[in-house]
């Protein structure tokens, strides 16, 4: 973890956690007699809006992050040196093209992967010390995750699929949490499906399973990696409103893998990946990527 004073001198931008030494375009603003670097007018105009909370530690910090695949001759590098921070409360869209790494780079996030080289910063501490049951813990209690794919179990209904992160958390008793659950699924429309295999569901209300299920031990992060790629437009959109209404009304970070722009520009933030390397001066609701 860089202390605030290294972030200043090794001008790092705080609210996006990118280096900055390579941008000598960079914006500075002065607060409380110290001068800070922004990558762009996204950062420079966040931190104005908010600036004790970017003099913070950042939920997810990833610092100097590598990963390569394969060994010897055959070894390919995917993430190139990457430097981010996630903030509390906040909704970051990540694209780029196929391949560029963005999903890699989320398996990093949530602790689904290791770096081969660089740190994951989990609340400020490195999630390279933790033992392999206290990062399962944090993957099923403090972060959510979507994907693309469903990932329902076929044999179970759709109640018992939700249930899952309960069993491995080990709250699969608590009559609390399976009472609340039950009000979740008449709030999104499935109070008539609970008892529906996933290949009684259809796309969308597969999704909203997975949400649910994604929910059940109310995460504090959601990653979702292309969470709408499956969905028609509308019922993607409608996954969508009912994420950005958790960001907004309970205040639930969000981290959403995205090939579709406008979902991208509802985010606070757009982190886009080129060949295994980030691209500064992202915007606020301006994707600087176009399929
Ligand atoms: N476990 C793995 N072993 C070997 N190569 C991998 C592995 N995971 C990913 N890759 C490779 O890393 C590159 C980046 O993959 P990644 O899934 O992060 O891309 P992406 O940006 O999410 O692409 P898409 O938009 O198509 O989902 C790809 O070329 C992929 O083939
Ligand atoms: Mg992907």
């Amino acid at each position: 973890m860089h202390s605030e004073h290294e972030r200043m001198e090794s001008k790092i931008d705080l609210v996006c956690g990118m280096h900055l030494k390579e941008f000598p375009h960079a914006l500075t603003c002065a607060y409380k007699g110290k001068h800070y670097h922004f990558c762009g007018e996204g950062c420079f105009e966040r931190f104005k809006k908010n600036p004790e909370k970017y003099l913070g530690v950042p939920f997810i910090h990833l610092e100097g992050v590598y990963k390569s695949f394969g060994h010897g001759a055959s070894q390919t590098s995917i993430l190139k040196g990457v430097d981010v921070h996630i903030w509390e409360g906040d909704f970051v869209s990540i694209i780029g093209p196929s391949g560029s790494g963005k999903s890699t780079l989320l398996n990093m996030m949530g602790l689904l992967d290791k770096p081969t080289k660089g740190k994951v910063l989990v609340r400020g501490k490195d999630a390279s010390k933790l033992t392999d049951d206290a990062a399962a813990e944090l993957r099923s209690t403090v972060f959510g995750f979507v994907f693309q794919q469903y990932n329902l179990i076929p044999w179970l209904n759709a109640y018992e699929n939700a249930t899952i992160p309960l069993v491995f958390s080990g709250h699969a008793d608590d009559i609390a949490r399976r009472k609340l659950l039950d009000k979740r699924f008449k709030e999104v429309g499935l109070g008539e499906r609970m008892t529906h295999k996933p290949t009684e569901l259809s796309g969308g209300e597969q999704q909203r399973v997975a949400l649910l299920r994604a929910l059940v031990n109310d995460p504090a992060i959601l990653f979702g990696d292309e969470p709408t790629g499956n969905l028609d437009s509308k019922t993607g959109n409608m996954l969508l409103d009912s994420l950005i209404e958790l960001n907004r009304t309970q205040g639930k970070t969000l981290v959403i893998v995205t090939h579709d722009k406008d979902i991208a520009e509802r985010a606070d933030e757009i982190i886009t990946v080129r060949d295994g390397v980030l691209v500064p001066d992202h915007h606020v609701h301006k994707a600087t990527y176009t399929e």
